[in-house]
């Protein structure tokens, strides 16, 4: 899967090192050349010799040390790299990364380099938190870095919270995506918009109506969109989740101010993908003023938001529309209304209330509907997986659909 790729894994000290030392191992398994480059905290952790044995080459972490009088060593690891891993990433190197120092063999790596890098991010839960590292962390994103999220779960330190270095299996899966589904760039010289996550929507200044909707199928199309080399703009509701890097978000809080920055968008695309849950009702009224709990009980009054995808399908010209169809009974008949009442081009259903999808979870099960009445079903799977898949298979219909003619 990885055959002949360059991968330098950067390692930084936190107590996460010794899982460092199984992704080089899952990594050269996959048929990767790994180098291994440490900070001298991360020495503290784990000696480099089990990296050496671990990646079959020399392990390096003095700047001045040159093992080799013909090249200058961090200039020639970070030509030589194909992806830049650094994991587990301290708090300490992606505030140095983030403002640009480079006092260390790793960092002036991660400067010199002109391959992707990936932080992989390992420490306490308040470090992760801290206004510091979170503006840090935005930085890096604005910068073009990918980040693989930490994740939840019991912590040396012995907090429970977000901080654990992604699991070793997992990291390398994604970067077997990565370069497997970067190799052909199907969209590029292409604008893709993904409208992702919940709408909220006001009753007064601190009360909402909105939906389940976490947004993660909705950036997992991004990111797909992404992969696949298209200038890629998602226009958000709030949610909770990392922007893939490269994409341009727009954040909007309401369905009306999701319509205007789609119709913003929407002249020059090429592919509008609507995945965010719009809040189908908005309160008549938004109260100025905190409303007060009056004795027995209130009536909200509700009115129709704008259909965002079904103005879309009235003004649509030359745009391929994709929408999203949550259901929970006839699903595939609910699915082909929707997609004929909207004018759209392919609908994507799923069945909320199968436990391997729906909001909130990692995975889906869903069936792409065409507009000439083809269904492809797809199996449970990781979301960003199938983002990648599901975009594949359009394109595969619309390059069939071109020879045809
Ligand atoms: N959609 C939209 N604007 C709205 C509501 C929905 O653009 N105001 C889009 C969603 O982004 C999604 C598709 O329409 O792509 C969902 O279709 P819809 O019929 O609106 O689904 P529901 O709101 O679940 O409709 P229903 O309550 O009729 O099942």
């Amino acid at each position: 899967m990885l055959n002949n790729k360059n991968i330098l894994l950067c390692v930084t000290g936190g107590i996460a090192v010794y899982k460092a030392v199984a992704l080089v191992s899952k990594l050269s398994q996959a048929g990767a050349n790994v180098k291994v480059v440490m900070t001298d905290s991360a020495k503290e952790f784990v000696q480099p010799l089990s990296f050496q044995v671990m990646s079959r080459n020399d392990v390096y972490f003095d700047t001045f040390d040159e093992k080799d009088s013909g090249v200058i060593a961090h200039i020639d690891l970070a030509d030589w790299a194909d992806l830049v891993v650094v994991a587990p990433a301290t708090a300490n190197v992606i505030g140095k990364l983030a403002n640009g120092i480079a006092d260390n063999m790793v960092t002036t790596i991660l400067l010199a380099t002109e391959a992707e890098v990936w932080i992989a991010p390992a420490m306490n839960v308040h470090m992760y938190a801290h206004p510091a590292v979170v503006r840090n962390i935005a930085q890096l994103h604005a910068d073009g870095y990918r980040f693989i999220e930490p994740s939840e779960g019991f912590l040396a330190c012995g907090y429970i919270g977000k901080g654990r270095l992604e699991e070793p299996e997992r990291i390398t899966e994604l970067i077997s995506q990565h370069f497997n589904n970067t190799t052909e760039k199907l969209l590029a010289g292409k604008k893709v918009v993904i409208t992702a996550g919940p709408t909220r929507e006001r009753i007064d200044p601190v009360r909402y109506v909105s939906n389940f909707s976490s947004g993660k199928m909705g950036y997992a199309m991004a990111s797909a969109a992404q992969q696949l080399g298209a200038d890629t703009v998602l226009i958000s509701g709030p949610v909770d989740l990392a922007v893939p890097s490269g994409v341009r978000v727009v954040y909007v809080e309401s369905a009306a101010q999701m319509y205007d920055a789609v119709l913003t968008e929407y002249d020059d695309a090429s592919i509008v993908v609507k995945s965010a849950a719009v809040a189908d009702y908005r309160p008549k009224l938004i109260h100025d003023q905190k409303m007060k709990k009056k004795a027995g009980d209130d009536v909200l009054e509700l009115e129709r938001t704008t259909d965002i995808l079904k103005s879309l399908g009235e003004r649509k010209q030359h745009q391929l529309l994709i929408g999203f169809a949550a259901e929970t009974t006839d699903v595939i008949a609910y699915g082909k209304k929707k997609l004929e009442s909207k004018n759209l081009d392919y609908i994507i259903v799923n069945d909320v209330t199968d436990p391997a999808g729906g909001f909130g979870s990692d995975t889906n099960v869903v069936t792409l509907l065409t507009r000439e009445g083809e269904a492809t079903p797809f199996n449970a799977m990781a979301k960003d997986q199938l983002a990648i898949r599901l975009l594949e298979t359009i394109i595969q219909y619309e390059s069939d659909k071109q020879h045809d003619r």
